[in-house]
């Protein structure tokens, strides 16, 4: 695996790539990997000749500047956990290369990136947004790999690559969980213990939220209840436990189109984030 930090080697190495007519592939992520992130990776390498694995904290879409500050930097055990996976090249931008002097230019999709996580972070997704549209264009990348874990980012991503005529084809891949049903998530570090026992209870009421609204349980009173229960649990506060469209995220009033659950919910100073299909 070639440890990458700028743009221009990276280019180098990906025309070498092209010269072969070798498929390549990006895995997106900011570091601190968990099983979650490796099974981006797995699906890659099954996906393509190439896999570019990134590693960038993106300033630019913590709203909140603790989280960015509390945010784990790990990159010597990430490449450690890559090491199996017969990675071509690890990409560390140094901030420069991303955000060089002068840098003006913002990617703000509108829409679906406006609702749920976007109401609560301000400027997260044009963050994310601006980001990613750079990581494709540096890496120009055949395909990317995003997981469900973050399914409004899935849909912001695929929204900017096809307005924007980005040539990425973007993949999603399925949550992965902790044996208990946890999403795993690089912030659940930050769980103490008591706190890390509550908080698959979250998962546990989405799940039954959608089990009722399949049985015919209106879709008010199924939310309800499922907010209910995780206030119950010990979460401090739902930020937002809704039914949207899984195309386009707009209010879902029943299962008439195909629908997913998504939930934000804050547990010991730590924001969790997690949705299903319906
Ligand atoms: P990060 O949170 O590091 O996640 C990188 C990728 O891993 C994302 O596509 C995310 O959805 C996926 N992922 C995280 N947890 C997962 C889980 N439990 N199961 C499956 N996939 C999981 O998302 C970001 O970074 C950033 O916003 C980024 C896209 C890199 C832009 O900065």
């Amino acid at each position: 695996m070639k440890l990458v930090r700028t743009k221009a080697d990276l280019r180098t190495l990906r025309r070498s790539w092209i010269f072969k007519g070798e498929r390549v592939a990006v895995v997106p992520t900011m570091g601190a990997l968990h099983a979650g992130h490796l099974s981006l990776v797995e699906a890659a390498k099954k996906g393509a000749d190439r896999v570019i694995v990134t590693i960038f904290v993106n300033p630019k879409q913590f709203n909140n500047p603790g989280d960015l500050d509390q945010y784990p930097r790990t990159e010597d055990t990430d490449a450690a956990k890559l090491a199996p996976y017969g990675v071509d090249a690890l990409y560390v931008p140094t901030p420069d290369q991303i955000y060089p002097d002068g840098f003006a230019t913002n990617v703000s999709v509108s829409g679906v990136s406006e609702v749920l996580e976007g109401a609560h972070r301000p400027g997260h997704f044009d963050g994310v947004a601006t980001v990613v549209s750079k990581l494709f264009l540096q890496s120009r990348a055949d395909v990317a790999y995003f997981g469900e874990k973050d399914f409004q980012q899935l849909q912001v991503v695929r929204r900017l690559s096809q307005d924007l005529d980005i040539e990425t084809e973007v993949v999603g891949c399925p949550t992965v969980r902790e044996p208990d049903g946890l999403a795993m998530s690089s912030r659940n570090v930050h769980l103490g213990s008591e706190a890390r026992a509550v908080a698959p209870t979250m998962y546990r009421a989405m799940l039954a939220a959608g089990t009722a609204i399949q049985g015919g349980t209106p879709v008010d009173h199924a939310l309800e209840d499922a907010r209910a229960a995780i206030l119950t649990a010990g979460f401090d506060q739902v930020e937002y436990i809704d039914l949207r469209t899984s195309q386009g995220l707009k209010p879902a009033g029943d299962l008439s189109q195909p629908a997913r659950l998504l939930a934000a919910a804050m547990l010991d100073g730590v924001r969790l984030i997690d949705n299903i299909a319906v």
